[in-house]
């Protein structure tokens, strides 16, 4: 086990699968947070090697910054990135405070970016709400507008499901999903230069706004549940029965995905790459909770393991342990799988928080780190990783 020390704290985190020190671990994310705090009211996920504001891992700041009691700071996380929205109701995946020229010619605009990540601010609002933290009206309804631009706005596959329009729009970057992509095989850079290819192909609204992509016509089962189950935290807020309709009917098409051999949900898209069992397509336990995909997430020979759920079944062909988004556990996900679990009574929950709090320490709370070693992986530390303190 790797013994670590967080930036400017001066101790050290120690400890196996459920055997971490709660209060050190407690401090240790405080302390990073505070560092990652930004004035104007934002976290950076990590200060040299994400100096900006990213949707998702904002949403994972909110409830970070509420578990540590920080309500002010969790409302203005939200708020900050919601209020970019567009008329329609797109919301940028990244906003460049302070240096609105950064990266505006790769995007073709200023300020922001120009695609979006899933929409977590969903669950990050009802779990805000249901913390007794006061959310703002606005904040509430910015969120139901973006879910609303994704059902009624972002285009569908002919079977119904939502695409994204870019595979940074999912949060796996890289992920052995997208591998039909690149041309001769998967390789770093080279997908890298497809990635940024891939953006010169997006359909947009007279605003900007991301509505299609004809080179990347992908519809992530991850995504989708994310975007159902999300709308369906919000329900539970508002009531709004519009939203409940679109979320339902999404669920209902996902569930045609589910390959029982496999155990895994599939994408719907032109390769075969959609169907690699991935950590992120089990999301769809959110919305439907099934035993079987639960056991696949416990079992040690595939996604699970003792410091959370591996990135990439460790079966197939492109796991890769060590490499960015190709088998790491990524924190985030595995959050929201525990969260799946726990809402579903399976016992695999225990096990997901328990990896979770262990590689968080173990790694020194890094971006992502090796499912069998918790060996830290990408930036450290990296601040949604504080979500280990959810669990
Ligand atoms: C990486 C991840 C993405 C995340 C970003 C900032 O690009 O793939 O999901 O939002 O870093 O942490």
């Amino acid at each position: 086990m790797g013994r670590v020390t967080v930036p400017g704290e001066g101790g050290a985190l120690e400890g196996g699968p459920g055997q971490v020190p709660a209060e050190e671990l407690r401090a240790a994310v405080a302390t990073m947070m505070a560092a990652h705090w930004r004035e104007g009211g934002h976290t950076v996920p990590n200060g040299t090697v994400y100096p900006w504001q990213w949707l998702w891992d904002s949403c994972f700041h909110a409830l970070i910054w509420a578990e540590l009691g920080d309500g002010d700071r969790a409302v203005a996380e939200l708020a900050n990135f919601l209020a970019v929205q567009d008329e329609l109701g797109f919301v940028p995946h990244m906003t460049y405070h302070g240096d609105p020229s950064a990266r505006a010619d790769f995007w073709g605009r200023p300020g922001t970016s120009s695609i979006t990540q899933p929409p977590v601010y969903g669950h990050a609002v009802a779990e805000l709400v249901r913390r007794g933290i006061a959310v703002p009206d606005e904040v509430v309804e910015r969120a139901v507008d973006g879910l609303r631009f994704l059902f009624d706005h972002r285009a569908r596959t002919p079977n119904g499901l939502v695409t994204v329009v870019h595979p940074w729009e999912t949060g796996c970057d890289d992920s052995p999903r997208w591998d039909g992509w690149c041309p001769g095989g998967y390789e770093r850079a080279r997908f890298r230069a497809v990635k940024g290819e891939l953006l010169t192909t997006v359909v947009r609204a007279e605003g900007g706004a991301p509505l299609a992509n004809p080179a990347f016509a992908v519809a992530s089962a991850g995504f989708n549940a994310l975007v159902a189950w999300n709308a369906l935290e919000l329900v539970g807020l508002t009531g709004d029965d519009g939203l409940r309709a679109s979320a339902d009917e999404l669920t209902q098409v996902l569930d045609g995905y589910w390959d029982a051999d496999l155990m895994t949900w599939i994408d719907d898209g032109p390769h075969d790459s959609g169907r690699v069992r991935t950590a992120d397509a089990l999301l769809a336990t959110l919305v439907r909770p099934r035993p079987e995909a639960f056991a696949a997430l416990a079992d040690p020979a595939g996604l699970g393991g003792p410091f959370g759920a591996a990135g990439t079944d460790r079966r197939e062909p492109p796991y890769d342990p060590d490499a960015y988004w190709r088998g790491p556990v990524w924190p985030q996900l595995t959050y929201l799988l525990q969260r799946a679990a726990a809402a579903a009574g399976d016992p695999v929950a225990e096990a997901l928080a328990d990896g979770l709090r262990a590689g968080a320490a173990a790694s020194g709370l890094a971006e992502y780190w090796h499912p069998d070693t918790a060996v830290a992986g990408g930036a450290v530390p990296q601040s949604w990783t504080g979500l280990a303190l959810l669990v």
